[in-house]
């Protein structure tokens, strides 16, 4: 039976850290290959610190290149969709066959999550997983997770212990900005590569910039990692179809575009929390723990589900996206969308009064806010001034 390691992970860029782990993982568990398989990442973000989906795979290409026992697959890339690791493994296991033993090497941080990853359970009964750990960094809780995940599933774990592991693409991009050496962290050849493609330059201009600024492309990443940790695919690709819809949205009526795609992505993080209290949850969420202030943003997200009286143009837009995103399907929507070319009141006054008709239809509670937020559109539709709205209340 061959033994396969399979090394995911967004290699942005990969450096020394990375290809010492895949090593020591095919001469401990005695592999006869290890597949790099860079994951894709959205083109939205690319607009920022990382380099292209292209240029992670050729810098794997030309980091693995010395080593025939190394290979790199663009599987997860040319789906152009974030992939769950389960898919992955499920398409690594048709392609290789039956009679393939199949690792997913992986470092501590991510292991310690491993029992709410997507399919868990699956993954841990038929695959085995090696990761890379340093001596001392989280170890007892790493150990108590083995240990569980082995008594529940009969899972086969291989902890590597690498000291040197303590380098960080992170790291590296920071130090590119900054003009310092990054020889000995990572090939002489992608040094180069990164040089003459210009990759993560310029990006942060720490002497012009307040330094009390959030990085709302660093929130962004964040706040992706929490919500592929906790939400299932369909929700997970409905709140990329708002963020990109948003952001068109924005774009199209004036709105910023920046500030929509975050609200977007912070969205329905905590949609479980039920339909009413889940926008209001998210917006306390972003403010407590991103420490973002925006009242505009964090009022898209507290209404998006209901609207309200007074609605910016932010907050319509993601209330709107939400509505008429790429995958949404039910009746009426391609007219919305129709509209939305054409008017933005327009249009999210026709999603409220659809939610209406519907949450009456159905006898249950409607939110105040709802009707307010139509009446409003209305007045303001209808070309009343302010005077002649105040005069109506
Ligand atoms: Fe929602
Ligand atoms: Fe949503």
């Amino acid at each position: 039976m061959r033994r396969i390691g399979i090394y995911g992970g967004s290699f942005d860029p990969i450096h020394y850290g990375h290809l010492h782990l895949a090593e020591e993982a095919r001469c401990m568990a005695d592999l006869d290959q290890v597949v790099f398989i860079p994951t894709w990442v959205s083109p939205f973000k690319q607009d920022s610190v990382p380099a292209s989906c292209q240029q992670r795979l050729d810098m794997v290409r030309i980091a693995i290149s010395s080593n025939p026992a190394f290979a790199v697959s663009d599987m997860e890339i040319l789906r152009e969709e974030v992939s769950y690791t389960v898919d992955t493994l499920r398409r690594c296991r048709e392609m290789m066959g039956e009679d393939v033993r199949l690792y997913f090497i992986t470092g501590t941080d991510a292991f310690l999550s491993i029992e709410k990853w997507y399919h868990s359970d699956e993954l841990l009964q038929n695959y085995s997983f090696i990761i890379g750990s340093r001596p001392g960094y989280h170890e007892e809780d790493l150990d108590q997770v083995i240990w569980r995940v082995k008594s529940k599933y009969g899972a086969d774990v291989i902890k590597l212990e690498i000291p040197q592991l303590d380098i960080s693409s992170s790291r590296i991009r920071e130090k590119i900005e900054d003009g310092r050496s990054v020889r000995y962290l990572l090939p002489d050849a992608l040094i180069h590569y990164i040089g003459r493609n210009g990759l993560y330059l310029g990006l942060r201009t720490d002497n012009q910039k307040d330094p009390d600024a959030l990085d709302f492309d660093e929130i962004d990443r964040d706040i992706e990692e929490v919500i592929r940790g906790r939400l299932k695919l369909s929700r997970l690709t409905h709140t990329y179809g708002v963020m990109e819809e948003a952001v068109r949205l924005a774009n199209r009526f004036g709105a910023d575009a920046r500030n929509a795609k975050t609200c977007a992505l912070f969205h329905d993080a905590f949609r479980e929390a039920g339909n009413l209290a889940h926008g209001a949850i998210a917006a306390d969420y972003m403010e407590e723990e991103f420490n973002i202030e925006d009242e505009d943003m964090l009022n898209a997200v507290r209404f998006h589900t209901t609207g309200r009286k007074g609605m910016s143009l932010l907050e319509k837009v993601i209330f709107l996206a939400d509505a008429i995103e790429p995958n949404r399907k039910y009746p009426g929507v391609n007219d919305l969308r129709a509209m939305a070319e054409k008017n933005l009141d327009n249009a999210c006054l026709m999603s409220l009064t659809r939610t209406i008709d519907y949450v009456r239809s159905q006898g249950q509670d409607l939110d105040p806010r709802t009707l307010e937020a139509a009446e409003d559109l209305k007045y303001i539709m209808s070309g009343t001034t302010a005077e002649e709205r105040r005069f109506h209340e």
